[in-house]
């Protein structure tokens, strides 16, 4: 596998094209931001981590059933993936109420929320990704209505997996982000899974595992990734 010409850098991510048509190859940075694009930083090895934490993840959804765009790990900061025609949504379940659902419902954060819940943002960062229903979704023509209750379906499915999970690791999924993409005529599983895009709370305590450290400057960033790596695989780093 030959790496090319970068054909997109993003805000955590660097995609290159490789030498087959209908692969790309994924370099994850340390580069963080808040805020969508507000407030910027790196957290050492990030890159590293969510590289590992997402294969980790990937592989465990794969074994569940769900289908994803991992090819294989080619390198540290490194993954190989499908290349996809994105569905450009942030697709959010939730499980407890935090962060914007809070602020944006009056709920205390660590309410547990009666289901479940499922929600659209559209990707567009010059807009601020604003919130979308299914209407939205149809009427701008950014997916079916058939695609729709599949990603539905299958980020619950990806819920049911990651929480069952990661209640033996003592770490309550709180809410996450995903991304979806069509793959021969296909709805598949996109992007990362990581503490960039999810929020992690050690059951017990309730300290936050993941990029609310950085996002609150509440310290111990580089921990936090470090202490979900290690949950996760046992590794360190
Ligand atoms: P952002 O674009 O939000 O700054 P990243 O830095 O993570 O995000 O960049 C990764 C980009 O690659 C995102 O725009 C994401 O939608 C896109 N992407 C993720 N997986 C795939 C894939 N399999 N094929 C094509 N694009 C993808
Ligand atoms: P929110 O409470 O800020 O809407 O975030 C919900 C979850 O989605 C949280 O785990 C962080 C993640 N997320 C992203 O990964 N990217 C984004 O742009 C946003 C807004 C949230």
């Amino acid at each position: 596998m030959e790496k090319k010409e970068a054909l997109y850098e993003g805000k955590a991510k660097i995609m290159y094209a490789t030498d087959k048509a209908d692969e790309l190859l994924v370099y994850y940075k340390d580069d963080a931001t808040a805020g969508n694009g507000a407030k910027k930083g790196t957290i050492a090895d990030k890159g590293v981590m969510n590289n590992k934490m997402t294969a980790f993840f990937f592989g465990l959804l794969e074994k569940e059933g769900i289908k994803t765009h991992l090819v294989k790990v080619t390198g540290e900061r490194e993954m190989l993936v499908k290349k996809m025609d994105m569905v450009p949504l942030e697709v959010i379940v939730r499980n407890v109420a935090a962060g914007s659902f809070s602020q944006r419902f009056g709920v205390k954060e660590g309410t547990p929320l009666k289901i479940s819940t499922v929600e659209f943002c559209y990707k567009n960062d010059d807009l601020g990704d604003p919130f979308m229903n299914n209407y939205h979704i149809a009427a701008l023509g950014l997916a079916t209505s058939e695609e729709v209750a599949e990603i539905e379906k299958q980020a619950l499915k990806v819920n049911d997996i990651l929480k069952a999970f990661l209640k033996e690791k003592k770490v309550d999924l709180i809410d996450f982000k995903l991304e979806f993409g069509r793959l021969d005529g296909k709805i598949v599983l996109g992007d990362e899974i990581s503490p960039d895009n999810c929020r992690f709370w050690d059951s017990d305590t309730h300290e936050k595992l993941d990029k609310d450290r950085f996002r609150r400057d509440l310290g111990n960033v580089e921990d936090a990734y470090k202490e979900m790596l290690r949950r996760l695989t046992g590794e360190e780093r």
